[in-house]
């Protein structure tokens, strides 16, 4: 350590053309795009902050940055501090560690994409052994119907992860890696030993393998009972809110409400839980927030 922050930071990376939604996403952001009752970011946002991350960056197009500042502001009415920087064009997912080397001054990180969506029983406690782990990194696994479509993991005969492939033809294994990255603070640096892949973009997969090769990458695996929704395209939008829907009228309770866990954790008082209610005064959102109050 060289007297660098030691906190882990955040970063969510929410740029991207995302033409697989167009029309719909022509003039707005995917990742603003609501996933049954709240803009699609909350979810990623919800995870880097049950994570224990209060310090975020969120990275967006230069079109869509001031609706992302409108929707998320400076982020105190969660206890949170986020900041703000654009990706002028789409080259890729390792990008967004040369594009917030400055906000991280050294510090380790967990990137999440933004279309991301986490849910299970035992998160937390994931999180936050991802968390403990520096240096080094760690990457969640999740067995997918049809891993051709994500970074895949391949496995040794003693079950140990040996490499990860982007969007394979012959899949290696049936497990994702999900778009969640916790990497320690060497990750700029890495980032910039990797080149452009033959599509044009810095791969994340690529760094990953740069710390699989040092013996640096740890890979936790989310079993059957954990939900994982890559929110891509209009049926995975469908999915992912018939999800939430489902689970929060079963059980009365909320999937990515940030007051909630700003509260639980200490990070706002009741005063200002009350005064986000307010705002929601009207609504069911809103009645869920005056809930935690009592
Ligand atoms: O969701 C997990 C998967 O995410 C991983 O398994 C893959 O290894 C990883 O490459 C990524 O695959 P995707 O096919 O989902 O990548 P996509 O290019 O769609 O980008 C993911 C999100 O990140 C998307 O919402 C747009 C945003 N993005 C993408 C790129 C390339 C950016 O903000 N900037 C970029 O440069």
């Amino acid at each position: 350590m060289t007297g660098e922050d030691t906190a882990r930071k955040g970063i969510i990376l929410a740029g991207g053309q995302n033409t697989r939604l167009y029309p719909v996403t022509l003039a707005v952001s995917k990742q603003l795009l609501p996933v049954y009752d709240k803009p699609m970011i909350y979810y990623p946002l919800s995870v880097l902050m049950l994570a224990g991350i209060r310090e975020i960056c969120v990275i967006t197009t230069p079109r869509d940055r001031a609706q992302f500042e409108n929707t998320l502001g400076d982020g105190s009415q969660w206890g949170v501090r986020l900041s703000y920087l654009t990706q002028p064009s789409p080259d890729g997912l390792a990008q967004a560690y040369l594009l917030a080397e400055e906000f991280l001054a050294g510090s380790p990180s967990a990137l999440v994409l933004g279309d991301n969506l986490f849910f299970g029983q035992g998160l937390q406690q994931m999180l936050a052994a991802a968390d403990a782990r520096d240096p080094g990194g760690t990457v969640f696994g999740y067995r997918a119907a049809d891993p051709r479509r994500y970074g895949v993991l391949d496995f040794d005969a003693q079950g140990r992860a040996r490499g990860i492939v982007e969007k394979p033809e012959h899949p290696p294994s049936d497990y994702a890696v999900t778009g969640l990255y916790f990497l320690d603070g060497s990750a700029p640096g890495r980032a910039r030993q990797i080149r452009p892949s033959a599509r044009g973009e810095l791969e994340i997969t690529d760094l990953l393998q740069l710390y699989l090769d040092d013996g640096l990458l740890t890979v936790e695996t989310l079993g059957r009972g954990h939900a994982w929704f890559d929110v891509g395209t209009p049926s995975a939008l469908l999915d992912a809110g018939n999800f939430v829907r489902t689970l929060e009228a079963r059980q009365g309770l909320q999937i990515g409400c940030l007051e909630e866990i700003a509260h639980a954790r200490g990070w706002i008082d009741a005063d200002r839980l009350r005064a986000q209610a307010r705002i929601f005064a009207h609504n069911d959102y809103g009645a869920y927030l005056e809930g935690l109050l009592r």
